[in-house]
């Protein structure tokens, strides 16, 4: 096995490395495998990279976006088509699961897979045999499937818009990719090592961040996870070479994160109990940043000695 394939994986947290066990586990074999994970988690990445250290790593990864396609080409496009098959089938069209043949397949959204999409969808993986609109006989393939979505595909099987079957038959082998603030110890690590890989890159000195930058940037929650980092980080890179980034260098969105002086908060009409979701708050500021009172007081907007005045009143320890 190739492992060396992963090694653009950067990553130390332990759900991350839990996760990239997994993959590199199961990269060589054929079994059909899901990702999951918040957009810019690295769902492309590492299908890309359980391709290249599989026996099919000699050939070219076939992907497909199933929410890029119009509903009625779907099957078109996955299972191709005979001449005549419809109006505008002039010639034969082999489809990306005949593309695939000898290779890996990456069907990216599969969440966004129309239901009749679906049902054809599980009939292959279960034969590994197509069947081209207008053809009345099926052709083997051999394929490795790799389905990614950003989306909750169990909660869509509830809703009754993913099939179950299908959703059982891809998720053999689940791969969750967590979102970065879930990662809390692996932003120092990116952030260092993309900026010095960009740095090469583009022939620029790395900008060095100053302690108070530093912890705004782990503060932050990275709705856009990995590649919000790494854009950011390019950023950085080519408008402050070399230089020394503080706080007051850093983007408004990342040092006033969503402002919790307005009324976004909605007092449930019920009411609440404000001590009891105040400690809440504390709770989960303190988790965030794995105890870190600091950092917990800055998620809060209050003083570190406001902090463990608060711990103290609700004994959180
Ligand atoms: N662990 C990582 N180490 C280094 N780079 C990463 C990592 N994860 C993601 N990236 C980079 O972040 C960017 C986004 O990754 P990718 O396209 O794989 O995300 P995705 O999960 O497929 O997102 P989406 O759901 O939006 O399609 C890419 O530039 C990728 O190289
Ligand atoms: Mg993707």
């Amino acid at each position: 096995m190739k492992n060396s394939a992963f090694e653009h994986l950067l990553g130390q947290a332990p759900e991350f490395l839990a996760a990239l066990r997994s993959a590199q586990l199961i990269a060589a074999t054929d079994v059909t495998t899901l990702i999951t994970g918040e957009t810019g988690t690295g769902k492309e990445l590492l299908a890309q990279s359980m391709h290249e250290s599989s026996t099919r790593h000699g050939t070219a990864m076939i992907t497909i976006n199933c929410a890029a396609l119009p509903d009625n080409l779907v099957e078109a496009e996955l299972f191709g088509y005979r001449r005549g098959a419809f109006t505008d089938a002039r010639q034969d069209q082999p489809g990306k699961f005949k593309a695939a043949d000898g290779t890996t397949l990456f069907l990216d959204e599969v969440a966004e897979l129309p239901l009749a999409a679906q049902v054809k969808l599980l009939r292959v993986l279960e034969s590994g045999e197509i069947q081209p609109l207008g053809q009345t006989t099926t052709d083997k393939v051999d394929v490795r499937v790799i389905a990614a979505t950003n989306r909750d595909l169990y909660e869509l099987v509830q809703q009754g818009r993913f099939r179950e079957d299908l959703y059982y038959r891809l998720n053999v082998v689940p791969l969750h990719l967590p979102p970065l603030r879930e990662r809390f110890a692996d932003i120092e690590l990116l952030l260092g090592k993309m900026t010095a890989r960009l740095a090469i890159y583009h022939r620029l000195d790395a900008p060095r961040y100053t302690t108070l930058a530093f912890e705004a940037l782990q503060a932050y929650a990275w709705p856009g996870n990995v590649r919000e980092l790494r854009n950011f980080c390019e950023r950085m890179l080519v408008l402050m070479p070399g230089k020394q980034i503080d706080i007051t260098n850093l983007p408004a969105e990342i040092i006033r994160p969503e402002s919790t002086a307005d009324d976004s908060l909605q007092l449930p009409g019920s009411g609440i109990q404000l001590d009891n979701l105040e400690a809440s708050m504390i709770r989960q500021a303190l988790s965030r940043v794995t105890g870190n009172q600091s950092k917990a007081a800055r998620l809060l907007g209050i003083t570190r000695s406001a902090l463990i005045y608060r711990m103290k009143k609700y004994a959180i320890e």
